[in-house]
């Protein structure tokens, strides 16, 4: 008879961290969505051969203590869930939390944080999970966070990660969607030290839209808004003209948070349906609200599954409001209207609006995400950095 054990604490933590933890793009999501829960209004993300090496992300939220640092890292630890009742309402993006340890259990990761207003930032260094001391470390408002050699510790899963191309393009992806779900935030993607992303972060979703999914399709949508008891549903469609080879362009979210949803993309489609060329799909950013007790996103640890509770509603709030602004549309009247929509954002006034973003400082430090050492420029505790542009790997 084979003998049953319970397994060690490092080799259930690597289990644990493969649900959370899949590719580069996992770990960029996890950490986005913590910067959005801290609050930030600036976020930059940084990546070197796909993610694989290193992945860096500066935030300036909230920040943690100094003593906070390594609590965040433990297992089921986390700031935004109390009770079993505050399941049935999550008002965050994360809420398990697992993604730090999940994160630092199959990597290097160095973390810098400090509270708006505190004295001194605190630095911690990971490897596999296992934290070192603690050190203060001066270091702007909000978080920092580096994680470098993902997977060095699990060979298995190494094996199954594609090029670099593919993997920073999913990393592009998370950034994109996160980007979209939250416009009141300016997102800055650097790839291998490239620019490829910036939003300007001035609440409007058009903006957020033209700047992550381009000129053409932005130049391709037009607005919709509605409303079903309590379920509303407001962004953007592509007018019928503009139809999609693919779904690649349906985008939803569902209170703040990208959705996979079979449901809402059935709704969508079926607003189109006898208005699409055959073989031609819509494409649209859509935001759908309901109060926070209508829909479960406890389903699976990457949270892109949802429940809702009451289908019916959630369908017909995204029918009907797609397919008002669609038959609106063939109203005579209607084309001026669109006129005045796209006037909204010209091209300049979009280039506009980026430049002042732009020349708005990221938290403390100007803009920079390089403002802060790599792991091998050696902190000094309490020094100030003013450290050197990353230099690969
Ligand atoms: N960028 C950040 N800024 C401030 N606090 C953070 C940040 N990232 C993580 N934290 C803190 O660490 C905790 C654990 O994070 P995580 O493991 O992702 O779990 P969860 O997000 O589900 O709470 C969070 O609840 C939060 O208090
Ligand atoms: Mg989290």
């Amino acid at each position: 008879m084979p003998e049953i054990r319970q397994l060690d604490r490092h080799t259930a933590e690597l289990i644990a961290a493969g649900e959370v933890v899949e590719r580069p793009a996992s770990v960029a999501k996890e950490l986005l969505e913590n910067a959005i829960d801290a609050g930030a209004s600036a976020v930059v993300v940084e990546l070197e051969n796909g993610g694989l090496t290193y992945l860096r992300i500066t935030d300036n939220g909230c920040g943690m203590t100094p003593e906070q640092l390594p609590v965040a890292f433990l297992r089921h630890a986390t700031s935004k869930l109390r009770t079993a009742e505050d399941l049935a309402a999550i008002g965050t993006l994360g809420f398990r939390g697992e993604a730090l340890a999940a994160i630092s259990a199959v990597s290097r990761v160095d973390i810098y944080s400090r509270t708006p207003g505190g004295l001194e930032g605190a630095m911690l260094h990971l490897e596999g999970g296992v934290p070192g001391a603690v050190e203060a470390a001066g270091c702007p408002e909000g978080t920092t966070i580096c994680v470098r050699d993902l997977f060095y510790n699990t060979p298995a899963r190494m094996k199954f990660m594609k090029k670099d191309t593919a993997e920073a393009t999913a990393v592009a992806n998370v950034v994109t969607h996160l980007a979209l779900s939250h416009p009141d935030i300016s997102f800055k993607l650097l790839r291998d030290g490239q620019e490829t992303l910036h939003t300007p972060g001035d609440g409007q979703l058009l903006s957020a839209v033209y700047a992550a999914l381009g000129r053409d399709f932005a130049k391709s949508l037009m607005p919709i808004h509605g409303a079903g008891g309590d379920v509303t549903a407001q962004g953007f469609i592509t007018v019928p003209l503009a139809g999609h080879g693919t779904r690649a362009r349906q985008i939803f979210f569902v209170n703040g948070r990208l959705v996979k949803s079979q449901l809402l993309q059935a709704a969508l489609e079926e607003a189109y349906r006898n208005r699409l060329l055959k073989g031609k799909y819509p494409g649209c950013v859509i935001h759908v609200t309901m109060p926070r007790d209508m829909v479960d996103v406890n389903v699976h640890p990457a949270k892109t599954v949802v429940k809702f509770a009451a289908e019916k509603a959630v369908f017909d709030a995204v029918y009907y409001t797609v397919k008002d602004a669609l038959d609106a549309e063939n109203r005579p009247a209607a084309p001026a209207q669109r006129q005045d929509f796209y006037r909204t954002m010209t091209a300049e006034e979009y280039r506009a609006a980026a430049a002042e973003q732009a020349k708005k400082p990221l938290g403390s430090y100007g803009g920079r995400s390089a403002a802060l050492p790599l792991h091998d420029v050696a902190p000094t505790p309490g020094q100030t950095f003013t450290a050197p542009a990353p230099q690969g790997g």
